[in-house]
């Protein structure tokens, strides 16, 4: 079957051939240059009963029949954020049955964790360090997403992100160069079907922000970036790469500048590198009007200016701005873009189309039966709740106060998170339904069987006191037997424009644990947040704390199935936790420095601040289970790793408590002496481990030259030969090093 598009242009002597480049050329040569401006412009979705459609004057069009026209008129290629198979059917139907050239529109979406089933935020999902169940998110996300239409999203976020103040670190996997990597991948490969793109479940994928989003100053979304060549290679770089190499044919360049050249005009990075080094053949999509930011950045005079250096630095599409529809035709009359860019970007566009399958089947994602059947599924709920049970992470279990026992104790649920649908979902969700959403007070109620013996008090609001509830908590807390805490960050506080000055628990919910800790009694923390938080007081000393994050429509469920011991936690943190908020940005692989702090108390005149050691509060890696691990010290199949060979390091494992669980083993690995500073560990590899009660198991790992290699004095990747240290650890600051030599 060939398509629609293609019958109509090219006749029916054609019919039998699949669209090919031929004839994605031939299309090209029959447009004209505001049909190409066109098919380089994604706008968002409008409907019908638009609030604008409310001014509008008696006979004029609506906003929903405004943006038709345009579909019909060749002016749109791509629209996104708008929902429902009959919604996305009317577009396609104008594009591809009324519009001169036939060329089917695309419908996109940011689907960041879910589309209509929410699942826990990017970074929760990295705490589970199961890229597998990643890739299953991401699937069932596009399955959900196609099925209203969608074929493209604009996903994954790959920014690593290493100062926690940034509020879009929670879209992200953390701060790690391996686990983003990893994730990155297995993002695209859920999205995209292993590339069976043409699939009517597949959507293209857009790993964002193209590059060094993450590394905003002071954490401020939007911010400058510094970065040296070398650090953008070795640290930010990654993560798109990989993406690239699981198959993502889109990427969204970034709102800020890096080192003085914005995002969107970096020809070095979107041509030399993303085209030329890594062979890129997708498209460059420009981040929401990021074109029209150029003249706020000061490179650009005019919206005018600011299409003509993004355009030919190699951004192919705008997005929202509509510069390129207006502008792209002049300045190919004028010669100042020349015709051939233009018809490169076109290219990659009809191109996109046609791996997607849209020539030949444009409605195939459109169909409201198969919406209806493939929208919020049991076997989707499912996975919701195993994917936010897996991305709770225990920082903090004393005298094993969890798992609490079912029945017989009085629990008095506290906090702002206690109730209610607000704050479950995370930021970064367009179509979610909240009312679906399980609260912690709904998930405990369920999974207790003499509710009575649950009371529930709000306590104070997220970030004011709310009056008379620090005197309702109390009471609330001496009548019960143990005190679980709620509280933590709203969702509003983290994703896009969330940055925070203090990384830390709202000083009105602080006062509330204060208070309630007072009372004496055992507490459990449930933390709620989309970054690393310094955490203080009665917060840090509780009994108990579950890092929650925001974990999406089962909330409740996988916390309830957490707290009362269904399910051993085996969420693991992605970022470090500091002890204080003046830390950040702090990460684990940092660099030695000249004056490494010792281990144990403070020393003068060494890299630590006054105040502090500079050890985090709980390091990268960490996370505990309802059961304890021993590590063995790590063995070495040789002291020498030979240039072109293979080494075998190994550890055995053996779970000393009496539940079976799940053990994340990290391998990470430190460069004694090189070229370049290397960081104080590198993690290299993890894999996750099943240990039955008293059972010991080994664990290996391989190492190869091409996991020591970084990028040297001339910006090119090396290994140099000498002597490096390894452990085979719970978390990125314990285990003991073994050690060997990498010969040449
Ligand atoms: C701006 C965000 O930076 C980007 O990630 C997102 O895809 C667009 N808005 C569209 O919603």
């Amino acid at each position: 079957m060939r398509g629609l598009a293609a019958a109509l242009l090219l006749g029916p002597a054609m019919a039998a051939q699949s669209f090919d480049d031929a004839q994605i050329d031939a299309l090209i040569s029959r447009m004209t240059p505001e049909e190409k401006a066109g098919q380089l412009t994604l706008v968002a979705a409008v409907y019908e009963n638009e609030p604008s459609d409310q001014e509008r004057k008696p006979g004029e069009p609506t906003a929903m029949q405004r943006q038709l026209a345009e579909i019909r008129e060749g002016r749109i290629s791509a629209v996104f954020n708008g929902i429902g198979a009959d919604w996305a059917r009317q577009l396609q139907r104008a594009a591809v049955e009324q519009s001169r050239l036939k060329i089917p529109v695309l419908i996109s979406v940011d689907a960041i964790h879910g589309f209509r089933t929410i699942f826990p935020v990017p970074l929760a999902e990295a705490a589970s360090w199961d890229v597998e169940l990643a890739e299953r998110v991401a699937r069932a996300t596009a399955v959900e997403a196609s099925s209203a239409g969608v074929a493209w999203n604009l996903a994954p976020n790959v920014d690593l992100a290493r100062d926690a103040r940034w509020g879009r670190g929670v879209e992200g996997a953390g701060e790690d160069v391996l686990l983003a990597r990893r994730f990155a991948a297995a993002r695209v490969r859920g999205y995209q079907k292993n590339n069976r793109l043409a699939d009517d479940d597949a959507m293209l994928a857009t790993p964002k922000h193209f590059a060094g989003y993450g590394a905003a100053e002071g954490g401020l979304d939007y911010n400058t970036v510094e970065l040296t060549e070398r650090t953008l290679r070795e640290v930010y770089l990654p993560p798109f790469k990989a993406a690239f190499d699981a198959g993502a044919l889109a990427v969204m360049a970034g709102f800020h500048e890096i080192g003085g050249v914005p995002a969107m005009v970096n020809a070095p990075l979107l041509n030399d590198v993303l085209r030329g080094e890594w062979g890129f053949r997708g498209i460059v999509v420009s981040d929401y009007a990021a074109d029209h930011e150029l003249v706020e950045h000061g490179v650009a005079v005019d919206d005018r200016d600011a299409v003509k250096q993004s355009i030919l630095a190699g951004v192919d599409m705008s997005m929202t701005s509509r510069l390129y529809q207006r502008y792209l035709p002049e300045l190919v009359a004028s010669g100042e873009v020349p015709m051939s860019r233009l018809d490169q970007a076109v290219r990659r566009v009809l191109r996109v189309k046609r791996e997607l399958g849209l020539f030949d089947k444009p409605y195939g994602r459109m169909s409201a039966a198969r919406e209806q059947r493939l929208t919020h599924t049991p076997q989707t709920r499912a996975l919701a709740r195993v994917a936010a049970q897996r991305a709770i992470v225990m920082l903090k279990n004393e005298h094993q106060l969890l798992p609490l026992p079912r029945a017989g104790k009085h629990v008095a649920l506290i906090g702002p998170f206690a109730g209610g649908p607000a704050n479950l979902n995370g930021p970064w969700t367009v179509f979610d339904d909240r009312r679906d959403a399980v609260s912690v007070e709904a998930g405990l109620r369920a999974a207790m069987p003499d509710a009575a013996l649950l009371s529930v008090t709000r306590g104070s609001d997220i970030e004011a006191p709310i009056a008379g509830g620090i005197d309702a908590a109390l009471a609330a807390a001496r009548a019960a037997d143990v005190i679980v805490l709620a509280i933590g960050e709203s969702e509003s506080m983290s994703g896009e424009a969330q940055s925070r000055t203090e990384i830390v628990v709202p000083p009105a919910q602080q006062a509330l644990a204060e208070a309630v800790a007072a009372v004496g009694k055992p507490v459990v923390v449930l933390l709620r947040s989309g970054r690393a938080l310094a955490l203080s007081g009665a917060v840090r000393d509780a009994d108990a704390i579950l890092l929650t994050w925001f974990l999406g429509a089962e909330t409740g469920h996988a916390i309830a199935d957490v707290v009362f011991g269904d399910v051993s936690p085996s969420g693991r943190l992605p970022v470090s936790f500091p002890q204080a908020p003046g830390q950040v940005p702090y990460y684990y692989a940092h660099k030695s420095t000249g004056r490494p702090p010792p281990p144990g108390p403070l020393q003068e005149y060494t890299a630590r601040y006054r105040e502090l050691t500079a050890a985090p509060l709980y390091a990268f890696g960490h996370g505990l289970a309802y059961s304890t691990i021993e590590y063995g010290e790590p063995v070495l199949s040789a002291n020498t790793l030979p240039w072109d060979g293979s080494l075998q390091a190994r550890a055995r494992l053996t779970n000393t408590g009496a539940r079976a669980v799940e053990e994340t083993v990290q391998l990470y690995v430190h460069d004694r002496v090189a070229s370049i500073t290397r960081p104080v560990r590198e993690l290299k590899d993890f894999k996750k481990l099943k240990l039955a009660p008293g059972e010991s198991r080994d664990v290996a790992f391989e190492l190869s030259r091409a996991d020591l290699q970084f990028i040297g004095r001339d910006l090119q990747p090396l290994a140099e030969p000498g002597e490096f240290e390894v452990w085979i650890a719970p978390n990125a600051r314990a285990g003991v090093a073994a050690k060997f030599e990498l010969q040449r």
